[in-house]
Formats: structure tokens, C-alpha cells, sequence
């Protein structure tokens, strides 16, 4: 299971109008919010497990900001908003594919892996960015994709030219095919793509202008572990892994086994490792790891704790969170907690996120609500492990329209700076069309407003840098008497504090009553609220009433 949702959530067709209502509403819903005053709590977290810490911020590239007018985004572009990531509390960011592409899958076709775009920039500016943001104290992810290469990479063309050329075994061929593996949507219908130079056909796991390598051949796991030193070399502070679960699959065979595997294969956890200990050659590096599998595949991944992964983000939790935004399904998140955690090795910490560039805007599964993408905000950044924040998510961003290579094109639209026809990303023509309502959502329109989206975002974060615990505390969830569907409450703890978190989910106001007392051993401190709640301490912790209004929320810290 590839993509489960991959297709947006129901959208109704929104005219500005509409727009500008949904965003006065929430203006409105949360105009009595008024949390934390304190300054903002920048990230300042070293050492080698600074990736528990922080919050990470997901960019698009290609859509991010166009320093040069040809309507298309680039690394100058985002070298110029650091600022602007920093002033979210972010402390690193990880960067879709910037290698030279022809861009049948939107840059995950690789035709040079240490090269940049040229739509992208160069080197030299790759490092200028590398460098500014370690100035700033960011640190920076950026895309690997080690599963396929582009048709336009050396290595394919070489391999493709004839059955004796000494890459052919980069890649795999055969005669008829012999591999019973299946692409998943929107990658198309067969995995063998037939070739008439030699009369034989490849095998790629997505579309057929991605080849997958070999990696039963030594050369090629040779070659794309010096790729990563290359990057580590430079200075990048890790990687989010591509697709690492389709590395492998069973040698090909005319008669096919019904457990013939295609996935997750045993071999791919030994590269793993390789790929770790290439890691641990450089001081404090991390990595994010995509896989899209039950929790004890997943925790596979991440070997004994400390020669797998670092992270992987995982399918229960995203589907949980995805439910509950859709559809009020709150009790989804505790189950899935605790169904995801259960098998991890000591040191494990997952990726988590509302939205990404294959799964859609958060906004887009919250039916265009800006409560619901609200809440859920709250709930990401109050959850166990490290968030990672999808650029646009926090002015409110919605899915496009408009697509080129595929249906995904709808979550990469361009970032709104500003209202106008470019959306203050390009003074030219954007290569995409930006997403509905980009005039009223965009970060000029909510830079001001101390209740904006953009500013709740940047107070929650700042929440998560000051107190330190949401990445690393454990979860517990707490029962609610009176509770309805949609309502979560939960306590974290961490080595520093502890916090208290109340979700409505829900249409309805909501009165509950709660036992706190085993959390609130001095008067805890209401941070962020819809809604400013009763007192919260020792005295009245045992019962403890609460009234929350429809998608309301608290967040209260006990020290
Ligand atoms: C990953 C990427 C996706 C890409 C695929 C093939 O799933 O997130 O965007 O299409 O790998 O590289
Ligand atoms: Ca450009």
C-alpha cells in the first residue's frame, strides 16, 4: 500500500468569496485566543539527538520563491526566506529533490545526483543556502532517492546501450519480465517497460522513466553511499530517505511464489545499516525515513535503535491524523499511538505530519475548514515525535487545481507571499497555479494579525521549542466523563514538565469532567487556548470541569 489517500478529500468548489468568509470565521473563532505573550522561543538544540528536538519545515523547491522571474522556484529563493523560517521557530528543513530532472516524476527521477537543477541554481548556491542556514542555527535535510534513477541518468543510458556494456547490471533486466510486482497508483499499470536497443525490459517500481537500480549488485550500493558522502561532505545535517522500502524484491522467477515479496524486503535492512554507518562517519548527522508499512515492518527500519534509521514517519499515525481531521475520529489517535510505538527499539522517534507533497494539504482533508486544520495544528505539535511542517500549511494553504505531471501537482502549488497575481512568488508567470483563496491566505495578509494562522502556528511552535517535551514525552491519554465523539485529552511528560492537552473535535460545545490530579501537582499554567478555562490546580485537579466550544482546544503546562 503505496498511497492510501492519495487522492484529495472531497473539496467543494470555493469562489473568494467563500474564502474570505471560512478565514473572517476562523478569525472570529479564534479572535478570543489569546496564549502564550511571551516572546518567541527559538530551537536550540545540539548533540546528536537534536532531531527529537525540533520542528522540521518541508519545502517544494520548484514552489517555494522565484528569485529570477522565470516563474519558477528556486534554492535563492529559499536562501532569502530563512529569515522567515526562522521567525516560525523552525529548526531544520528538509528539501524536495533539487537534481538535474526531466521531470516525468517532479524531480523523484534522478538524472544526476550531485549536481543541481539548473531551473534550481548551482552548487555554489546550494552551499550559500547550506551556509545561511547553519548561521541561523537551522539545520537542513535534503531528498534522497536511491530506489530508481531518471532514463536521463549515465548510468541507465550506459546500461540500456547494450547487454555487455559494464553498467547493465545497474539496473534490472530481463527478457520477459519475471518480477510480479505492481506499481501503485498514480505510477501506472506494469513495472516492465520494454526496451528496443536491446530488445529487453526494465523493471521500476514507479513510472517508467524511473529505472530502479540494482542493488544486488556491490557496485551500485558502492556508488550510492559515496553519493550521501558527497552531500555529507558538503555539510548537509542528513537525508529524508526516498522509497526505501522498494529497494528490493525477490529475485525475478517465471512462476512466482504467492508470498513473493516487493516490499520491505529482509536485504533492504541490511543496506539500512550500510547507509548508518555511513551516517555515523560525520558528527550529529540524522535521517527521516519514508515507509508506508504496518508498525512492526516500520520498526524494523529502524534496526536495534541506533544502526537503522533515526526516524521513519509512519502510515498509522498518518492515517489517524488524517482520519480525525476528515471525520471527528479523535479516538483514532491514542489506538494509533499506541499500535505504532509498541514495537520501536529504545531511541526510536517517529516523523510525524498533517501534510506532504504525495498526501495533500491538511486543508484539503479538512474539507477547507480552517477549525479543523486549526486543531489539527494543535494536535501535531502537542503529539510524540518531530513534526514536520509543510510549507504553506501554516498560512492555511489549499490544495490547487491546476496539474501538469500528475494529480500530486495539486499539493506543490506555489507559496502565497502576497496577494496578486504571482502571490508575491514570482514577478513572472507561476509554473503551477497557485491554490484557491491565495489572495486572502498568505503570509502578508496574516503577518500582522497576532490571531492569524500564521501566528498560531508560530505560538505553537515556539510552545514545542520552550518546553521541550512534545518530540520526547511519553503520551498518555486521559478519559473524559460526559466526553462525545471528537473529544482527546492528553497528558505528556517529559523530563522537564509535563503538559496537558484538550481537543474538541467536534461541532458541539463540550462539558467534561476530568481527573487530573495524577498531572497537576502545582498549578499548571493554561499556555494556549480557543478559550481562556477555569483554573487549573492541585485544589480542583480530582474533578475538574470543562467547558469546550466547538473545535476548542487548552494546552496547559505543569512544571
Ligand atoms: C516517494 C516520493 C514520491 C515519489 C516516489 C518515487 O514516495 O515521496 O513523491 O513519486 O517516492 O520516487
Ligand atoms: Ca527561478
Amino acid at each position: 500500500m503505496k498511497y492510501p489517500v492519495l487522492k484529495p478529500g472531497p473539496s467543494r468548489p470555493r469562489t473568494i468569496l467563500t474564502t474570505i468568509a471560512l478565514f473572517l470565521s476562523v478569525f472570529i473563532a479564534f479572535a478570543c485566543s489569546s496564549g502564550s505573550k511571551d516572546k518567541l522561543v527559538k530551537p536550540d538544540f545540539n548533540g546528536p539527538n537534536w532531531y527529537k528536538h525540533v520542528v522540521f519545515y518541508h519545502i517544494w523547491v520548484r514552489s517555494f520563491l522565484d528569485t529570477n522571474g522565470d516563474g519558477i522556484g528556486d534554492l535563492p529563493g529559499i536562501t532569502r526566506k530563512l529569515d522567515y523560517i526562522q521567525s516560525l521557530g523552525i529548526g531544520g528543513i528538509w528539501i524536495s529533490p533539487f537534481y538535474p530532472t526531466p521531470y516525468f516524476d517532479s524531480g523523484y527521477d534522478v538524472a544526476d545526483y550531485t549536481a543541481i537543477n539548473p531551473d534550481y541554481g548551482t552548487l555554489a548556491d546550494f552551499d550559500e543556502l547550506l551556509a545561511e542556514a547553519h548561521q541561523r542555527g537551522l539545520r537542513v535535510f535534503t531528498d534522497m532517492v536511491m530506489n530508481h534513477t531518471s532514463i536521463e541518468h549515465a548510468w541507465f543510458k550506459e546500461s540500456r546501450s547494450s547487454k555487455t556494456n559494464p553498467k547493465r547490471d545497474w539496473y534490472v533486466w530481463a527478457a520477459v519480465p519475471n518480477i510480479p510486482c505492481v506499481p501503485s497508483p498514480p505510477f501506472g499499470e506494469s513495472a516492465w517497460t520494454y526496451d528496443a536497443t536491446t530488445g529487453e525490459y526494465y523493471f521500476h517500481h514507479f513510472y517508467p522513466e524511473q529505472p530502479d537500480l540494482n542493488y544486488r549488485n556491490p557496485e551500485v550500493q558502492e556508488a550510492m553511499l559515496d553519493v550521501l558522502r558527497f552531500w555529507l561532505d558538503r555539510g548537509v545535517d542528513g537525508f529524508r530517505f526516498d522509497a526505501i522500502d522498494t529497494m528490493f524484491e525477490d529475485e525475478g522467477t517465471s512462476n512466482p511464489a504467492p508470498d513473493f515479496i516487493c516490499l520491505d524486503h529482509p536485504l533492504v535492512y541490511e543496506y539500512v545499516k550500510r547507509i548508518r554507518t555511513v551516517l555515523d562517519e560525520y558528527p550529529d548527522r540524522a535521517s527521516v525515513a519514508e515507509i508506508w508499512a504496518d508498525p512492526v515492518t516500520t520498526a524494523n527500519y529502524f534496526g536495534n535503535g541506533s544502526n537503522g534509521f533515526h526516524e521513519t514517519f509512519s502510515l498509522t499515525l498518518t492515517l489517524a491524523f488524517q482520519g480525525t481531521v476528515l471525520s471527528n475520529g479523535a479516538e483514532l489517535v491514542p489506538t494509533a499511538i499506541q499500535e505504532s510505538s509498541a514495537p520501536l527499539p529504545p531511541n526510536a522517534q517517529y516523523g510525524i505530519f498533517l501534510s506532504n507533497h504525495d498526501f495533500g494539504r491538511v486543508m484539503g482533508r479538512a474539507n477547507n475548514d480552517p477549525r479543523r486544520a486549526t486543531l489539527a495544528a494543535v494536535m501535531l505539535f502537542s503529539l510524540p515525535g518531530t513534526p514536520f511542517v509543510y510549507y504553506g500549511d501554516e498560512v492555511g494553504l489549499a490544495n490547487g487545481t491546476d496539474e501538469i505531471v500528475d494529480v500530486r501537482d495539486q499539493f506543490r502549488t506555489p507559496m502565497p507571499w502576497t496577494s496578486g497575481p504571482g502571490v508575491g512568488f514570482t514577478t513572472g508567470t507561476p509554473w503551477l497555479d497557485p491554490s484557491p483563496g491565495s489572495d486572502t491566505a498568505n503570509v502578508a495578509s496574516e503577518e500582522d494579525d497576532p490571531e492569524s494562522f500564521l501566528n498560531l502556528y508560530r505560538k505553537l511552535i515556539s510552545l514545542h521549542n520552550k518546553l521541550d517535551l512534545f518530540g520526547t514525552g511519553t503520551f498518555e491519554a486521559i478519559s473524559a466523563t460526559g466526553a462525545g465523539p471528537g473529544l482527546l485529552v492528553y497528558a505528556r511528560v517529559g523530563e522537564k514538565g509535563k503538559a496537558i492537552v484538550a481537543l474538541n473535535f467536534s461541532e458541539q460545545s463540550q462539558n467534561v469532567m476530568l481527573d487530573l490530579s495524577k498531572y497537576v501537582t502545582s498549578t499548571a499554567k493554561s499556555e494556549l487556548y480557543s478559550e481562556m478555562p477555569p483554573k487549573l490546580n492541585p485544589a480542583n485537579a480530582t474533578s475538574y470541569s470543562l467547558t469546550l466550544p466547538a473545535y476548542g482546544y487548552v494546552i496547559w503546562s505543569v512544571k
